[in-house]
């Protein structure tokens, strides 16, 4: 299987979308000349290009793309090809107004933006693979190619009519019969009982809450339908360049796709990551997030920063640019965090569009404005970084992630709708990233025995297979740590036995769960060592041999316990029923990656920095916007300076070094 490493050959990629048809030819060549002067070694072309490639049905203009290739190639630049079937072109909605997606409610999603195809639609699906497969029977052979890039950042959902019949289908696949069918979904509730398959639908707008086995199916075909269109290019490619790999480029943390599933399909694991600037080192805490999810997608190897935007985006309500040396600093992360290349949304800024304030490698102010500048000195120092190429972030703790249980979680009907799978998700990462702890994601039906540390921040859904993998865990000597409201659903969103699975809370040390007490917005409740829990609590009761470290001190519940642990087998697993404030989650954390042997990859450190490790190089990074002293235990050089740093090593604000032991 073709992997990172055949695109990169050897060196960090660095580059970024480019958009060629928006420009007239005369800018191309300038183009090319200042991505050489940039250190640009990769350019994504062709994502957006359909209505040039395609202008009317069946014909196709490559005359241009060819010559772009070209170019690029003299100039020494390597090519990521889109298949540009993100974006129909508006005869294919005109005369097929059938590939236009239905929303929930029925009506219809227009051309004249991107994104507008139904993902079940046949005729959407044969245009799309004819195309691909002539990119792939053009340019196969163009000594350009790097790497494939299927669409673009896949997410469409949609609840046609012909999506219908693709659903039933998927559901028939799923259940043989219509009574299993029944059983999974619940029918008997409200009167939902299906007695022909052509009566099931997508869960499309009703006059009350809709049946929400239904829901997570049809996330769960959503998915599957998008992978589908996805891996039918793949295959088309594959088929004609079988050495050249092939990625589409996940949005970060992204409800739309099974991650994990869609990784697997992919050659090369990439994301679009867009921290906000103005959000200080939280969104240096979110990157890492992201950067460490993926990283676990690409099965802890090498993975590709698909798209970063090298100032302001333009899609917030206020878009703040990065300040000097947050480009830096965020890339430098990336890397870190075990990205073998960075590439930007886009190129060269837009004039037209929606997207012309949005920053690019090179901004309006052009090739002497200081933000190229910066672009520049990046890749100026990323060509001097090869040597950390395919090398690999050793993590000893996971946090267990699942779309499963995300999409089953964030139903209506609960008993608060103010928790968030990925807010919690964020929360317990972060209060990692806070304690200079290194963690992968992970499956939770994965084995962790490459773990000393495991945490759930929440896992709503949990499948049996999931429950018996914990257990074997915690039993073989491992530190698990659970958030509240975990074990709660089978597969099927169907609560289980007791309220909490009775193995999860044999294991946990748990008699029984006698209410969840969820908190209101804002609300806190005080804790026997003075911290507080926020947005959920629960009337617990535990087994004889369960210790309580934490109790509730305050509200209704006071008292009881809070926190639990409990020793099971050679290992322990604790459960946290509340959610603790960032700084008592931090220091629950940390107290169990210490006891379970976990330790920081530099000890010392002051909030803000980052310290990780990769390979040989421990990478030092400072999120905060006041210079730092860190101290060393040995004499290192700083790879990106050439200084050696003998007890301390000093970080401006937003500096980074990448350490290497002398
Ligand atoms: C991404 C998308 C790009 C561009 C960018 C702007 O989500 O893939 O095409 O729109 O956002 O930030
Ligand atoms: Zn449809």
């Amino acid at each position: 299987m073709p992997a990172l490493a055949d695109a990169a050959r050897g060196r960090l990629l660095y580059g970024g979308d480019y958009n060629p048809e928006q420009w007239p030819r005369h800018v191309w060549r300038e183009d090319v000349r200042l991505m050489r002067e940039a250190g640009v070694n990769l350019a994504t072309v062709g994502v957006f290009s359909w209505a040039r490639i395609e202008p009317q049905p069946g014909v196709r203009d490559f005359g241009w793309l060819d010559e772009v290739l070209d170019l690029l190639h003299e100039g020494g630049i390597g090519v990521c090809l889109a298949t540009p079937t993100a974006s129909p072109p508006p005869w294919m909605g005109a005369r097929h107004p059938e590939t236009l997606p239905r929303d929930a409610a029925g009506h219809t999603l227009w051309y004249g933006s991107r994104n507008q195809y139904c993902p079940s639609s046949p005729v959407y699906r044969a245009h799309a693979l004819r195309l691909a497969t002539d990119l792939a029977e053009r340019y196969g052979d163009h000594p350009a190619l790097r790497l494939w890039h299927v669409g673009n950042e896949y997410g469409t959902a949609c609840w046609c009519d012909t999506s219908a019949a693709h659903f039933r289908r998927w559901l028939r696949q799923r259940y043989g019969t219509l009574e299993a069918l029944n059983s999974a979904w619940g029918t008997a509730f409200w009167s939902q009982g299906y007695g022909d398959w052509a009566e099931v639908l997508p869960p499309r707008t009703a006059p009350y809450l809709v049946n929400p086995t239904q829901q997570l199916d049809f996330r769960r075909f959503t998915s599957d339908a998008l992978l589908e269109c996805f891996t039918a290019e793949r295959d088309a490619l594959a088929a004609r360049t079988p050495h050249t790999p092939v990625t589409t480029n996940f949005m970060p943390l992204f409800a739309g796709q099974d991650g994990w599933r869609w990784a697997r399909e992919e050659d090369v694991v990439s994301v679009d990551l867009y921290p906000d600037p103005a959000k200080g080192p939280e969104a240096g805490a979110y990157g890492a997030l992201v950067q460490d999810l993926t990283r676990s997608q690409a099965g802890g190897g090498p993975w590709l920063l698909m798209e970063q935007a090298s100032g302001a985006v333009n899609w917030r309500g206020v878009n703040r640019p990065k300040p000097e040396g947050l480009l830096r600093l965020w890339s430098w992360q990336a890397v870190a965090r075990g990205a073998d290349g960075l590439c930007f949304f886009q190129w060269r800024a837009s004039r037209q569009g929606s997207e012309k304030f949005h920053s690019a490698m090179l901004g309006h102010a052009g090739e002497t404005g200081r933000h190229h500048r910066r672009v520049r000195e990046l890749g100026a120092e990323l060509d001097r970084m090869a040597e950390v190429t395919g090398t690999r972030v050793r993590a000893e703790a996971a946090v267990l992630h699942d779309w499963d249980a995300w999409w089953a979680s964030g139903q209506d009907g609960r008993p608060s709708a103010l928790p968030d799978h990925a807010e919690l998700l964020g929360a317990w990462h972060r209060a990692l990233w806070e304690a200079h702890l290194t963690a992968d994601l992970a499956h939770p039906e994965t084995p962790l025995d490459g773990y000393r540390l495991v945490c759930v921040p929440q896992l709503y859904l949990l499948t049996d297979a999931a429950i018996d993998n914990l257990t074997r865990f915690v039993h073989g000597g491992g530190t698990l740590v659970t958030g509240f409201f975990t074990g709660v659903a089978d597969a099927d969103d169907r609560v289980r036995e007791g309220g909490v699975d009775a193995r999860l809370r044999a294991l946990l040390g748990l008699r029984t769960v006698h209410e969840w007490w969820p908190l209101a917005d804002g609300e806190r409740v005080a804790l026997s060592d003075g911290t507080h829990g926020t947005l959920w609590s629960e009337d617990l009761e535990t087994e004889p041999g369960c210790a309580v470290p934490l109790r509730y001190a305050g509200g209704e519940l006071a008292g009881r316990p809070a926190v639990t642990r409990n020793a099971a087998g050679a290992g322990t697993a604790r459960y946290v029923s509340t959610l603790p404030e960032p700084a008592a989650l931090r220091a629950l954390l940390a107290g169990a990656a210490a006891e379970a042997g976990v330790r920081p990859a530099l000890e010392g450190l002051p909030g803000g920095v980052e310290a990780v490790r990769r390979g040989e190089l421990l990478f030092v990074l400072n999120h905060g916007r006041e210079p730092v002293t860190v101290p060393l235990p040995a004499p290192h050089t700083d790879r990106l300076t050439g200084d050696r740093h003998t007890s301390a090593l000093a970080l401006p604000a937003y500096g980074v070094a990448a350490l290497r032991r002398d």
